[in-house]
């Protein structure tokens, strides 16, 4: 089967043609979307009705080993049943909105920050996977930065300034920084993990900033430079220019690189709209699965 993609924006982000991916089994296919997530980062995929366990084999299928070791999941948040799946929605267990105070609700909030998926972990999550299930009448879009081009970008001087530096990741950084509090326990369970700043593609060979709200400080850096030097990649990284708005649609299946992508939410009234996605995260561990 030959896919089609279409560009969405200058540097990154494609729309695949018509397919079913839960009928997807075939290296052919496979092997073209991982084409595609190498060259675009961003893959939208229209019309995907999937079950839980249906995107769950299907990301496998892609790429592997699932990131499990959820934020959401370390504050015993998850309503749904398999831990692979992060409930991306403002709805409780009852399906009523949560209300102001709720931590489900503020931890959720916390996607509003500039971020990449599972960098608290190690191996850290490689692609995500969010499937649009319940999307208000209003805009509550989610924007992402191509962090490719953020790299290439950037001055030489800096580039080499960045060459070895390692960041420390971690949730607990970024959801303080909204007034989240966590227990000892809780602290415990998430102490977050060290990654390089630029990152290299395996396979495509490209360079990528990876930075993003977790990042609490530069490893063997005072704390007041490491965290500018971090607002300052971030804030080249989501110039305009750099910046894609999905508008998302019902049954649409959007595939991120987190290596190679920041993403947020963008602001919505959550307290009269329900809005729910589910996403499933693969790990960054070498070799992608052969089929
Ligand atoms: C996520 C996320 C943003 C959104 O699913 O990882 O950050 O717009 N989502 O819901
Ligand atoms: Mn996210």
């Amino acid at each position: 089967m030959a896919l089609k993609f279409q560009k969405l924006h200058p540097t990154f982000v494609a729309e695949a043609g018509d397919v079913d991916l839960r009928t997807v089994h075939d290296r052919t296919t496979l092997d073209e979307i991982r084409a595609g997530m190498d060259e675009y980062a961003i893959l939208v995929f229209h019309d995907q009705p999937f079950t839980d366990e249906e995107q769950i084999a299907f990301a496998q299928r892609l790429d592997g080993a699932l990131h499990t070791r959820t934020g959401s999941a370390a504050i015993g948040a998850n309503r749904l049943a398999d831990e692979a799946v992060s409930d991306i929605s403002n709805v409780g267990d009852d399906g009523a909105l949560l209300k102001p105070g709720d931590r489900r609700r503020a931890y959720v909030l916390g996607n509003r920050l500039w971020h990449t998926d599972a960098s608290f972990v190690d191996p850290p999550g490689r692609y995500s996977m969010l499937s649009a299930k319940v999307i208000p009448s209003v805009p509550a879009d989610t924007e992402y930065a191509d962090m490719r081009t953020a790299y290439d970008t950037l001055p030489a001087e800096m580039k080499a300034q960045l060459e070895d530096l390692r960041a420390h990741h971690s949730v607990t950084h970024s959801r303080w920084m909204l007034g989240f509090e966590f227990s000892e326990a809780e602290h415990a369970r998430l102490p977050g993990a060290v990654h390089p700043v630029v990152r290299t593609l395996p396979r495509s060979g490209r360079k990528s900033l990876y930075v993003a709200a977790h990042v609490s400080r530069i490893i063997d850096w005072p704390i007041p430079e490491g965290r500018l030097l971090i607002h300052e990649l971030m804030e080249h990284a989501t110039r305009p220019e750099r910046v894609y708005r999905h508008r998302w649609r019902v049954g649409d299946l959007v595939i991120w690189d987190n290596r190679a992508t920041m993403h947020r939410a963008c602001p919505f009234d959550d307290q009269r709209h329900k809005r729910e996605l589910r996403r499933v995260t693969t790990l960054d561990v070498p070799d992608a699965v052969a089929v």
